[in-house]
């Protein structure tokens, strides 16, 4: 059945899934925000109804994907009703700001069958697609490097006064209410979702993070993670540095994975520009001492995501994305921040 979609959440990141729907081919009926002046302007770019109440969207028979992209905090609420009228959902990530409520989310959408995916969307940047078809040819993997600096500005050593990231009167910054946390939520959770993508869920793991004095978010999130294939040296940082990465515009996100045969190291590109920023592959080759390069046109990720969602919708089916994916990254995060506090190394308690 061909696509009718309901976008909730009409910030900052959900031009990229207007976009994705679009080029997909789906009908975009419904645009819903809490401020109208937000959505007005994809409502009238797509000749859609407008409504600030989420229910609107979920209550329509025609909707046959509600596209989640409000802010973390607000996901689970709205994930769980639209599991519960049996709408295939996509969601924007984290799934949620714990992950209690990332389980609950998962199992109402498991034991629904509800079509369900928490949008991981460097799953589709084309070095990652290529790298993930190149890993058998590693032999056995031994290890991985895997980071994400983000340049955040200096916030190392103090949480700023005012703002975004400043601690308010209730004791809380926007950025922990609405996201949920610092930089490991942030840019730390794409790559750990990298890590279960490429070589399956950790069972154990020993973290450290630094807290800006009076902040409440990490800057900084570091850990050793046990996997089948080998162990994963992580990193999420907050830096100041704009000039370092492969393309020196301060954005350092990077995956190296050696295995007994051969090496791939992925350079990824900032998520914000997708439109002209490419990522780019080398290959390394033990037997013929060859490295290849794979670059590729900057094509956006999300458009990617978008069109493998879509179309596995139309066919009602779940496809090769597994409905846990926001799940087993928010249960990561749990245990990073319970192994940097506690200083002792944990074992992963998967619940599902
Ligand atoms: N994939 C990525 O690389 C990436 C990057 C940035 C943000 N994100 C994620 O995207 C999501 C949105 O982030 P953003 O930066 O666009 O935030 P944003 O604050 O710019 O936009 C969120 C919008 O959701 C609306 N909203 C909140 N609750 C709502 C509700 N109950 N009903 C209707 N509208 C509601 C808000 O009014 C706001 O306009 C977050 O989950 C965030 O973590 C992903």
């Amino acid at each position: 059945m061909p696509i009718t979609a309901g976008v909730i959440g009409c910030g900052n990141i959900s031009r990229f899934h207007f976009s994705g729907l679009e080029k997909a081919g789906a009908r975009v009926k419904w645009v819903c925000d809490l401020n109208e002046a937000t959505a007005r302007p994809w409502a009238d770019k797509f000749g859609a109804r407008y409504t600030a109440d989420y229910r609107d969207v979920i209550a329509d028979d025609e909707v046959n994907l509600v596209d989640v992209t409000s802010y973390s905090s607000a996901h689970k609420e709205i994930c769980l009703a639209a599991i519960a009228a049996a709408k295939p959902v996509v969601c924007e990530k984290t799934l949620a700001t714990s992950a209690d409520d990332a389980l609950e989310i998962v199992q109402a959408a498991e034991t629904a069958g509800t079509i369900f995916y928490t949008s991981y969307m460097k799953r589709f940047i084309p070095a990652v697609e290529q790298a993930k078809a190149l890993l058998p040819s590693l032999g056995t993997l031994v290890s991985t490097y895997i980071r994400a600096y983000q340049p955040w500005g200096d916030l190392w050593d103090a949480a700023p006064a005012e703002g975004f990231l400043a601690v308010g009167p209730d004791g809380t910054s926007v950025l922990r209410k609405l996201y949920g946390g610092g930089i490991l939520v942030c840019g730390g959770s794409h790559i750990l979702d990298l890590v279960c993508f490429f070589l399956g869920r950790p069972r154990r793991l020993f973290a450290h993070m630094h807290w800006p004095e009076g902040g409440d978010y990490d800057v900084q999130a570091a850990a050793l993670l046990e996997t089948d294939n080998g162990v994963v040296h992580y990193e999420a940082l907050a830096h100041p540095l704009t000039g370092i990465g492969f393309l020196r515009d301060g954005w350092d996100e990077r995956i190296e994975i050696n295995g007994r045969k051969g090496r791939l190291d992925i350079y990824s590109s900032l998520w914000d520009d997708p439109e002209h920023k490419a990522s780019l592959l080398v290959h390394y080759d033990n037997a013929t001492g060859q490295a290849t390069e794979y670059r590729y046109p900057a094509v956006s990720p999300f458009d990617r995501a978008l069109a493998f969602f879509c179309c596995n919708i139309e066919r009602g089916e779940q496809g090769a994305q597994s409905r846990l994916t926001g799940y087993d990254v928010d249960e990561l995060i749990a245990h990073i921040e319970l192994s940097a506090r506690t200083g002792e190394a944990v074992n992963v308690n998967w619940r599902i």
